[in-house]
């Protein structure tokens, strides 16, 4: 018996419908095992802006890093898309909450589901097989370098994003990569731009020096261009893929397209130790939110990746995949995915599955 202690950010557009579908496979997950759960709920994003706060209002920020554990919906939507710099959801909000809780590793896998295979738009043989995850820089490179305009001269402004890197910043990003490499197929994909870029450079050099102490780990190194034709034509040759901030950004966007779905996807932003952050990969979809339409599935797998990574617990989590493994299987899923199902009826139908399956 354990107490499952978490911060609950719905944050905007389906993010809380997705977010109470969560809710409700954890409770049904944590009364099969005998935990409580207990959560604290506050706003971020736009809904936080709305009810007159800060983007990332205190409280919000006081509760993740008490709790060391977040499960956020989605943040943004073009409501406030007027916004400029740190007023935005985006700025003032998830990347703040990204660098204060110093969420460095962000871990995005991709491993298309065989009941999915035929929704995504790329022939099976480059699908099956693919297995793989894409550990991401979050905290540093030109996401939070000095940016700024220069309004001089009046008819020609500039703007510009510093990029930088330090040692310490590339290497524990990396040691992360291999070891999660260790527990999965031994294999280290780097990913830079080092034919151009200084950061690229001292990237590449720190990798290889993290990886003398990792001889059972394979490591290769791609540049982000040719990596880019490589995961759509050879995805099935890839483990673990480290890669700085930008490079991350891009390449996980492209990697949904291997699983079908981006409704699927979960992710989890880590720092040291077990702090956490839990969130799918899709944004906030405003234009179906309210409507019961969207797929709680990336959200609900997200939630078991929290339980996973910040509470150590295994089977609990395996028991809520199963879940969603069923649902995909017996085709108990939202209308994006062939299924005639609401939001929370998905996430009922999965509650049901760990409670009736596995009873006692
Ligand atoms: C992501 C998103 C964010 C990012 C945006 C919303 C700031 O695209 O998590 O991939 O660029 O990191
Ligand atoms: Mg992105």
């Amino acid at each position: 018996m354990a107490t499952i202690k978490f911060t609950y950010l719905p944050g905007d557009g389906i993010g809380p419908e997705v977010g109470e579908a969560a809710i409700n496979v954890l409770n049904a997950a944590a009364g099969r095992f005998g935990h409580a759960l207990d959560f604290e709920e506050h706003l971020i994003g736009g809904a936080a802006i709305d009810a007159g706060l800060k983007p990332l209002p205190d409280e919000s920020l006081v509760s993740a890093r008490e709790t060391g554990a977040i499960l956020l919906g989605a943040v943004g939507g073009p409501k406030w898309d007027h916004l400029k710099g740190p007023d935005r959801p985006e700025l003032g909000a998830l990347l703040p909450l990204r660098k204060e809780l110093n969420l460095y590793a962000n871990i995005r896998p991709a491993a298309p589901h065989p009941a999915l295979i035929d929704k995504a738009p790329l022939k099976r043989e480059y699908l099956e097989g693919v297995d793989f995850v894409v550990m991401r820089e979050l905290t540093g490179g030109i996401y939070f370098g000095k940016k700024g305009m220069d309004n001089s001269p009046s008819n020609n402004i500039s703007a510009y994003d510093e990029c930088r890197y330090s040692e310490a910043e590339i290497r524990r990003i990396a040691i992360k990569a291999f070891d999660l490499a260790r527990l999965r197929k031994n294999k280290v994909t780097s990913v830079d731009k080092s034919n151009v870029l200084e950061t690229s450079r001292l990237w590449r050099k720190i990798v290889e020096d993290v990886a003398k102490d990792y001889a059972d780990v394979e490591l290769e190194h791609l540049l982000v261009d040719a990596m880019t034709m490589h995961m759509l034509t050879r995805g099935k040759d890839f483990d673990v893929i480290l890669t700085e901030n930008m490079f991350g950004d891009i390449l996980t966007d492209e990697a949904s397209v291997l699983c079908g779905s981006m409704g699927v996807i979960p992710s989890a932003s880590l720092s040291d130790g077990t702090m956490g952050m839990y969130e799918p990969i899709h944004g906030s979809a405003p234009d179906i939110a309210g409507q019961g339409k969207a797929n709680p599935l990336a959200m609900i797998l997200s939630a078991a990746w929290m339980l996973r990574l910040s509470f150590g617990m295994e089977a609990e989590a395996a028991a809520i995949e199963a879940g969603v493994d069923a649902a995909l299987y017996g085709g108990h899923t939202t209308a994006d995915l062939g299924g005639s199902l609401s939001t929370f009826e998905v996430g009922d139908w999965i509650a049901d599955h760990i409670r009736s399956n596995h009873a006692g």
